[in-house]
């Protein structure tokens, strides 16, 4: 059997915002294979980081697909404006005030990729309705709203029963997990897809940081 083999999405959280064009340009050559982008609005989370023009400036930086992870009550007064920076995933807590089945069906018929995530403290029960509306799903192993936090390794039952649950309804979402990846910490996620790592990546060696997620021994 071949080793299991990730995508690396590091977490722009993290990086030196006074050069994001260089740090993303430095994350691609790396070997990054996404550019997750953590979106904060101060009320979903108590901070608040960048919106779509940042998302619009980036854009022609890098050919990397953008990974927009929204942290922001109203998603829905918002994500036009991101599909028009030129996001290729968005996604959307269950959680945020206006949440519905028809952001997500917005977000897929604009011809991005549609996401859905929750809070550590949320049951897998509340995304249940959606997974047939979704192409990412993201896996919270952090209490949303800051880098650097610890692996919360009561999330990982999440991942797995997500695992089965795709197989069971023959469905193709992408699993993902966001908070405190690191290699430590990596032999926990077999059956996740993309890893979403931040100050792992922008704290270390970027190239080899990356490289030891990209695949579990
Ligand atoms: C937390 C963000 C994460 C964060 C992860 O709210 O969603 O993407 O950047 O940072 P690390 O990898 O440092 O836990
Ligand atoms: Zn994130």
């Amino acid at each position: 059997m071949s080793a299991k083999s990730f995508l690396v999405a590091p977490s722009i959280l993290s990086a030196d915002f006074s050069k994001l064009g260089q740090e993303i340009s430095a994350i691609e050559e790396a070997g990054a294979d996404w550019v997750h982008v953590d979106v904060m609005d101060g009320h979903f989370v108590p901070n608040l980081t960048l919106g779509a023009p940042v998302v619009k400036s980036l854009r022609p930086v890098t050919k990397l697909p953008l990974d927009v992870h929204l942290m922001i009550d109203d998603p829905d007064r918002y994500v036009e404006d991101f599909l028009k920076a030129g996001a290729d995933y968005i996604t959307v807590h269950v959680e945020s005030r206006g949440f519905s089945k028809e952001l997500l069906q917005k977000i897929r018929s604009q011809g991005a990729k549609s996401g859905i995530t929750l809070r550590p403290g949320t049951p897998l029960s509340d995304i249940e309705p959606f997974l047939s509306e979704v192409d990412l799903v993201l896996v919270m192993t952090v209490e949303p709203g800051f880098g650097g936090q610890s692996f919360m390794v009561d999330q990982v039952s999440k991942i797995e029963a997500l695992s089965k649950w795709r197989k069971e309804h023959s469905l193709s979402y992408l699993i993902e997990v966001d908070g405190g990846v690191s290699d430590k910490t990596l032999s926990h996620l077999a059956e996740a897809d993309v890893l979403v790592a931040g100050s792992y990546v922008f704290k270390n060696d970027y190239k080899q940081a990356i490289k030891s997620l990209k695949t579990l021994p």
